[in-house]
């Protein structure tokens, strides 16, 4: 019996140095160790021994026993620990890689140009409101007093959605809708999209406008002035030659339309402002009697005053921008440059 625990203990010793994996050393476990195994089988025999012998077989086998679990867990720590090390060879970060910087967006260059414009007449009282752009003529048209067979109405300019129903060409339908629904006095800026049928380097059949209206008794052109004044030093620079040219609106009269000095060549001509020094931005003027008899209001009670500017414009001259399709065009390598 001692040479059967003997050669048992060599057995398993042997089978456990070539087993390589957890699943094999519990196999070996059960074969050996278990229940069904040999041990148990050999402890099993120890009745049929002299008494004499009993205690010393008795405790050479639960010796045995115990060296064999003893190995049996020390292979298995040895595996692990070699599984281990392999998984970290394989697996191998290398945490000296710079990390991917996570990618940031940027405002438009018309956001920037529209909130930096709404901002400034925010501060002088203003309020921000908008309108529709699928308008009817009345709106578009008829009610700012353009005559029936004015060209601004003609198919070559407007987008014609139905007989009646237009794509705004500007936003002056703002001024009747806000018109039509308040009472005076009101100060109000409709920043918001425009289109007209044209398309070319300077021209875009959608692009963006700016209103801006004030309605009160006794409004003077000196106050539209004042207010145009303040907004572009603010826009441009605190000491940018301004020019007010008389011009033609049909819903406005006297009109006016407003120039910077060319930023570019200071005023001695050049080929950004067509060598006249000057660069226009917006239009304005007195709102036409008429126009206030359209929204029902009576002209001789109600004066103001009434203002345009296309934002795309005022952001090539802002930004030296010399195409406005690359507005629309998502370039980032444009867009991430403001
Ligand atoms: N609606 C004009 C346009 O689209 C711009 C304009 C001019 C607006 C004079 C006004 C104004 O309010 O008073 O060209």
């Amino acid at each position: 019996m001692r040479e059967q625990l003997l050669a048992l203990k060599e057995e398993v010793s042997k089978a456990l140095g070539s087993a390589t994996t957890d699943q094999e050393l519990d196999k070996l476990r059960t074969r050996y160790l278990g229940r069904k195994g040999p041990l148990t089988t050999i402890l099993r025999g120890m009745k049929d021994l002299p008494e004499q012998e009993r205690p010393v077989l008795g405790n050479l086998a639960n010796q045995i026993k115990q060296e064999l679990t003893g190995l049996l867990d020390d292979r298995r720590e040895k595996i692990r620990d070699e599984e281990r090390i392999r998984k970290l060879e394989q697996e191998q970060i290398d945490i000296s890689l710079p990390g991917r910087r996570a990618a940031r967006g940027v405002y438009h260059p018309l956001t920037i140009v529209t909130r930096e414009i709404i901002a400034i007449f925010q501060g002088m009282g203003f309020e921000v409101v908008e309108g529709p752009e699928v308008e009817l003529d009345f709106y578009n048209f008829e009610a700012l007093n353009f005559p029936q067979d004015h060209p601004a109405r003609d198919m070559q300019d407007t987008f014609y959605v139905a007989e009646d129903v237009v794509l705004r060409t500007h936003t002056s339908n703002v001024q009747i809708h806000t018109m039509k629904a308040r009472t005076p006095p009101f100060r109000v800026i409709a920043p918001g999209k425009v289109y007209r049928c044209d398309s070319d380097t300077t021209h875009s059949p959608m692009f963006h406008q700016v209103e801006g209206f004030l309605v009160d008794r006794d409004v003077s052109f000196s106050q539209l002035k004042g207010v145009l004044t303040v907004f572009c030093q603010a826009l441009f620079s605190p000491d940018v030659p301004l020019r007010f040219r008389p011009s033609y609106f049909p819903f406005t009269e006297p009109s006016a339309e407003v120039d910077i000095g060319c930023f570019l060549c200071k005023g001695t001509g050049c080929r950004v402002c067509s060598q006249t020094g000057w660069l226009e931005i917006l239009g304005s003027g007195m709102i036409h009697p008429e126009v206030f008899r359209a929204v029902g209001y009576d002209p001789d009670t109600y004066t103001g005053f009434a203002f345009g500017a296309g934002i795309e414009r005022i952001a090539m001259l802002k930004y030296g921008i010399d195409d406005i399709r690359l507005f629309f065009e998502n370039d980032q390598r444009f867009l991430q440059q403001f």
